[in-house]
């Protein structure tokens, strides 16, 4: 039997000048400005999707190669996505959003404050997707973490968050105006925090959360064993990237579910929402044509494949040889092993395949029908998504994509039905917020 499973959307270029360039943008498109965002925010939400999130970076990388970030608008400018967030709530009512906040950029009391303030301004619907990325730390005038290091901070930097957000004891909030009493100065803790990466006092400054509510939502994204461990201390939501086979998805899921038990938290207390980016197209015949269309890509192709690669790889593909292997000393020794890992994919090999051969596999399209890639039909994708989360017990999806509304329908005007119609996808909001779109069931 079908179950009812979370779908989310990850903003996954951030707020910045996303799909740049491509001619079905000409159309309101001032990425600038809160319009098209809440318009794709409502979308979402008419469409039954739990959360909304927003990625960030706050830096546009190392000196050195700034042009490969910008000329193309592949890494930056990006705006601040918390900022963006009080505008998608105005324009929406049940929908989270949760925009990725860096431990490492906001100082505790700063952030507990602003971060209480968005969730009372949104009726208990603010989230933050928790990120460790120690590349930025020079624009605060920060030492560069380990990244071990950078957790630990995250895990000192959340529990001191919370601990500001709970410094107002049960029935410290009065607010009896028979008596003249707002609030109970003698049941806010004014606690002293001195820590390995913070130091400072409480009470904080914001009225705590509405009965029965529970904090913002925290969202996670990191894949380490030491996310892992992270997520499963810390997270109500984990945003996991990993191949969408059955026993990949059951093991993933199972090593979170470990996580949160090891420390204290039940299995269930954690959504594990697997990222995804299908390319739903009209017909059997249409998902035939691009598969084997993808097969022997041109070199025009390639070089396009490869610029997007250099953006994230802080390393110009675009202007190395085709047809000889790249190897490893090409990067510079900070980029990361993960971005690495996804230009080399699975069965690839950095030493001898030719870079012609590594941007082929990137560009070559795979079926979703037979879990071969992510071209299908909007019947296809829900047998996909059914198929999930009746062998592997999946909680869901988190859809990776831009949020222009031309995206949104092409994702969802025939998903949607297909999904709602076999009961895997909600046909209304409980109302409660966040936290409670993600335990409605
Ligand atoms: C799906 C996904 C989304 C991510 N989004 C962001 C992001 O918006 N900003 C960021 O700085 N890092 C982002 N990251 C990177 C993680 O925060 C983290 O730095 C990275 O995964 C390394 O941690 P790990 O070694 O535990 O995987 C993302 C990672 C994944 C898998």
């Amino acid at each position: 039997m079908a179950h009812l499973q979370h779908f989310g959307w990850f903003f996954g270029r951030g707020f910045g000048p996303q799909a740049w360039g491509r001619a079905d943008y000409r159309w309101n498109y001032a990425w600038q400005r809160p319009d098209i965002y809440q318009q794709s925010a409502r979308e979402l939400e008419q469409a039954g999707f739990d959360l909304l999130i927003i990625e960030d970076a706050l830096s546009l990388g190392s000196p050195e190669t700034l042009n490969l970030r910008v000329n193309s608008a592949y890494g930056g400018p990006k705006h601040d996505p918390l900022l963006l967030a009080p505008y998608l709530f105005a324009a929406t009512s049940n929908l989270g959003v949760a925009p990725t906040v860096n431990a490492g950029a906001y100082p505790p009391y700063l952030a507990a404050r602003q971060f209480a303030t968005l969730q009372h301004l949104s009726s208990n619907r603010f989230g933050l997707n928790v990120v460790t990325d120690v590349k930025s730390a020079r624009h605060f005038g920060l030492d560069e973490l380990s990244h071990d290091a950078a957790y630990d901070r995250a895990e000192e930097w959340l529990s001191s968050v919370r601990r500001l957000w709970h410094s107002w004891a049960e029935g410290a909030y009065v607010n009896n105006q028979a008596t003249g009493q707002f609030a109970d100065a003698s049941k806010l803790d004014a606690f002293h925090h001195e820590g390995e990466y913070f130091t400072f006092d409480g009470p904080l400054n914001a009225l705590p959360f509405d009965d029965g509510v529970g904090d913002p939502v925290v969202v996670s994204p990191g894949g380490s064993g030491r996310g892992l461990a992270f997520a499963g201390h810390q997270s109500d939501v984990q945003l996991a990237l990993a191949s969408l086979d059955t026993e990949t998805v059951r093991v993933y899921r199972q090593k979170i579910h470990d996580a949160a038990v090891a420390q204290g938290r039940l299995a269930s207390d954690i959504n594990v929402l697997f990222v995804i980016k299908p390319e739903i197209v009209d017909s059997v015949s249409e998902v035939d044509r691009l598969v084997l269309e993808s097969e022997h890509p041109s070199d025009d192709v390639l070089v396009s494949v490869l610029a997007a690669q250099s953006s994230d790889l802080e390393t110009d593909l675009t202007v190395l040889d085709l047809d000889r292997p790249i190897g490893p000393g090409v990067f510079a020794p900070h980029v990361s092993q993960g971005t690495i890992n996804n230009l080399v994919g699975r069965g690839g090999d950095l030493e001898n395949d030719t870079l012609r051969q590594l941007a082929t596999r990137k560009a070559r399209k795979g079926r979703l029908a037979d879990g071969s890639g992510f071209v299908g039909t909007a019947a296809q994708f829900a047998d996909f998504v059914e198929g999930l989360g009746e062998t592997a017990d999946n909680d869901g999806f988190i859809i990776n994509g831009d949020l222009h509304p031309v995206t949104l329908h092409r994702m969802l005007d025939q998903v949607v039905p297909e999904l709602r119609g076999r009961g895997i996808l909600r046909s209304s909001f409980g109302g409660g917020g966040l936290r409670a779109n993600l335990t409605d069931f």
